[in-house]
């Protein structure tokens, strides 16, 4: 397997910070062209149904980056949300390994809704490494390095922000959170059934009788629409949780090691041991939940209190396979 030493390391974090900026020129450009062609057929394409969107321009983004990796890393493997819909379907391995979305909230994209990123993860020893979301319609760069911390770096904030945001709050119960939840593209009766009666317990009142049975009545849930910049609210502190099944490594991969780095306690499915290391199976696993960072209180650390809330989070939720 590859070593890499601290030196290279360092260079190839500097790497993917750019290439996110330089792929981040090219979604304003394809935003732009897609919104003059608004009202006109043809901007996106259905991948595995009518919610599941890809642009011409998630293609060329991830073509460049793809490009640009090959000039500069071409022992490293690649692993990419349009490289995979086009069948090349590459397994983890030993190897060091760029994870790319090349647009991750390809339809706010769609809609010109402001909300959407590059995302390039690297792993390394088959646990991520590196991470680098880029929001360019905000000019948002979250980065984060294992080991090293992770950063905001904005038009607001020019010099890199230590992530969180502000000293990480406390976070008593379930009920005082605010919760990253998403649609995503599996609209079966199933999986709408389940959601549906998950996030009413979530929301919904249960304290008095006759109330949402199981409700933790949490402050609010949000639905934005990119995993990664889920992950990166997260690790800011804005967001308290976010859970999503079925998305898949190059949409959670960067937005990892960017919440771990500020704190953030990351697993898989509720069968997955809490142990908050982000292993093959996790990283594969599509079923993803991560915390924000939490303050110790006097009865309990923030590492018992991000394992309490998960298992209430998960004695709240229903789960189903991911399609
Ligand atoms: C999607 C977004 C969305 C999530 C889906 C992802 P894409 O990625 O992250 O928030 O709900 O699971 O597939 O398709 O926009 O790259």
């Amino acid at each position: 397997m590859q070593k890499l030493d601290a030196s290279e390391i360092s260079e190839l974090y500097g790497f993917c910070q750019k290439l996110a900026r330089s792929a981040g020129a090219i979604i304003l450009q394809g935003s732009k062209a897609i919104l003059e062609q608004k009202g006109q057929q043809g901007s996106a394409n259905e991948k595995k149904n009518a919610v599941d969107l890809v642009t011409e321009w998630d293609v060329k983004v991830e073509e460049f980056v793809k490009q640009q990796i090959k000039e500069n890393y071409p022992n490293f493997a690649f692993i990419g949300e349009e490289s995979y819909s086009a069948g090349d379907q590459n397994p983890i391995t030993a190897a060091p390994t760029f994870c790319v979305d090349p647009i991750d909230g390809t339809t706010n994209f769609v809609h010109g809704f402001p909300y959407a990123c590059i995302s390039i993860g690297v792993i390394y020893e088959k646990s991520p490494l590196i991470g680098v979301v880029y929001n360019p319609f905000l000019d948002q760069l979250y980065h984060g390095l294992k080991g090293h911390g992770s950063y905001l770096v904005s038009p607001l904030h020019p010099s890199p922000l230590r992530l969180p945001l502000s000293n990480p709050a406390p976070l008593h119960s379930l009920s005082e959170a605010q919760i990253a939840v998403e649609w995503g593209s599996d609209r079966s009766k199933e999986v709408m059934e389940a959601k549906a009666r998950t996030f009413a317990r979530l929301a919904g009142d249960g304290s008095s009788k006759g109330g949402v049975e199981g409700g933790r009545m949490v402050h609010s849930l949000r639905s934005l629409g990119s995993a990664a910049l889920n992950f990166a609210y997260v690790a800011s502190g804005g967001m308290d949780i976010y859970w999503e099944i079925g998305c898949w490594p190059w949409d959670v991969c960067a937005g990892v090691v960017i919440a771990q780095e500020a704190g953030g306690f990351v697993s898989g499915s509720s069968k997955v041991p809490l142990m908050g290391v982000v292993d093959e199976q996790i990283l594969t696993g599509r079923k993803y939940i991560v915390i924000r960072g939490i303050a110790d209180t006097s009865g309990e650390t923030g590492l018992e209190t991000q394992k309490r809330l998960i298992k209430e989070f998960y004695e709240t939720v229903e789960e189903w396979a991911p399609n």
